[in-house]
């Protein structure tokens, strides 16, 4: 029989085989199971991170998991060159549930990004007849919206873009949580404004409550288009279904990915009106795995399950109790405590010496949670947790943090 490899033959080989592109925790982990991990050794870790809220619904929710096997069973992993029932479906749910028109499939969030710029381009040119390759589009200093190229070439962060030019033109940058400038950045080739209603890796950071519908208002004003990357805040993670509609806005194309794939399937997508998509034909766009029918099939079911079981409200719910509890710890090396829902940081002073060292001895305490931003211990647990596990990690966090 053969060996299992243990976690340090495990860690050495990600050292000889795997580009070093993350700052891995020293955790090899073996499978998990709702809002828990469990390690080579089989140490249970209480799963604070959801793998960047990709893991809205836990670790192999087992309705997620029912559809998947049925699936597969039936032996159809359907691409898009034939019409299929689960990309329709998907479709017609995703559209009733955000209240726009159509959408266009794709695979990461990245790649979703990307479909976003792509089609407000696509749009201004073929509807506006702007000029071809004038188009701009805003977006905000410390926003995320993946690694490609046109990712990192709207990024303000230099160790994203540095060395990986040249990079692509037709970006801005302006504060985020800031209307004036949004205001002041418009000219004549502005086509859209790009940005997340929570900033994610860029720390967490809230901004102002009137902050959507203000710049909905910019965006009418000017006839540019509004992109939600919604991406991370979506599908229940800051307590509603989507930040858009809690603030009574909708935009011109979301962007989502991340948990839509039932924490299962990497699948993203761009949801739009069809004032705008209407202008895509055959050969414009494509991606083999793009709207693939196991992807959708498992899609459909991570929607259905957000909504039945009340997902956002528990995110909600959850998100005030977190917050109020984590401010009422003393500690030294908290800075300041923010966050909606259940995407929480925890800014750190300077001399805390940055997040990392508290993600390590969290590790050690059975809880996994990982920095945002070099300073900020960024909370994202599962949607299905419950107030008593949420508890338990609360309080290794104070241990930590206290000690
Ligand atoms: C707001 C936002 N947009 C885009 C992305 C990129 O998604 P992906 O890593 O699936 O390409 C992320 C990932 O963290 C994100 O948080």
């Amino acid at each position: 029989m053969k060996q299992k490899l243990s976690s340090a033959e495990i860690i050495t080989m990600y050292n000889q085989f795997i580009a070093n592109t993350y700052d891995t925790l020293p955790v090899n982990l073996t499978r998990g199971k709702g809002i828990y991990v469990y390690d080579a050794e089989g140490n249970q870790y209480l799963d604070f991170w959801a793998a960047y809220s990709a893991l809205n619904l836990g670790h192999g929710h087992p309705q997620i998991l029912d559809t998947a096997k049925r699936h597969l069973d039936s032996g159809a992993l359907l691409t898009r060159a034939c019409y299929n029932d689960q990309l329709a479906l998907l479709g017609k749910e995703l559209t009733t549930l955000t209240g726009l028109d159509m959408m266009l499939p794709k695979n990461s969030g990245v790649e979703a990004f990307e479909a976003a710029v792509k089609t407000a381009r696509m749009y201004a040119y073929r509807k506006k007849e702007m000029k071809r390759n004038t188009a701009e589009i805003i977006v905000c200093t410390d926003n995320f919206h993946g690694r490609t190229l046109a990712a990192i070439s709207c990024s303000s962060e230099p160790q994203y873009r540095d060395d990986f030019g040249p990079h692509t033109p037709g970006f801005k940058l302006i504060p985020y949580n800031d209307p004036h400038a949004l205001e002041n950045a418009i000219n004549k080739n502005t086509i859209a404004f790009l940005v997340e209603p929570v900033q994610g890796e860029g720390g967490i950071i809230v901004p102002s409550n009137d902050y959507l519908k203000t710049i909905r208002e910019i965006c009418d004003r000017e006839n540019i288009l509004l992109l939600l990357d919604e991406i991370q805040t979506g599908l229940g993670r800051t307590g509603g279904l989507f930040c858009f509609k809690e603030a009574g806005i909708i935009p011109d194309i979301l962007i989502v990915g991340k948990s839509l794939g039932g924490g299962i399937v990497p699948i993203s997508a761009i949801v739009g009106s069809r004032k705008i998509l209407q202008y895509y034909k055959p050969g414009d766009d494509g991606s083999t795995f793009g709207g693939y029918s196991f992807a959708c099939a498992v899609a459909r079911k991570a929607l259905k399950i957000v909504q039945k079981q009340e997902i956002p409200k528990r995110a909600h719910e959850l998100g005030i109790y977190a917050i109020e509890q984590l401010r009422q710890i003393k500690s030294p090396y908290i800075k300041v405590i923010r966050g909606k829902g259940l995407m929480i940081g925890i800014e750190l002073k300077p001399e805390a010496g940055g997040a990392r060292r508290f993600c390590e001895a969290l590790l050690k305490e059975g809880v996994i949670c990982k920095e945002a931003h070099h300073h900020v211990l960024r909370l994202s647990p599962p949607l299905i947790i419950s107030k008593e596990q949420l508890s338990t990690g609360l309080e290794k966090i104070e241990k930590v943090l206290t000690t």
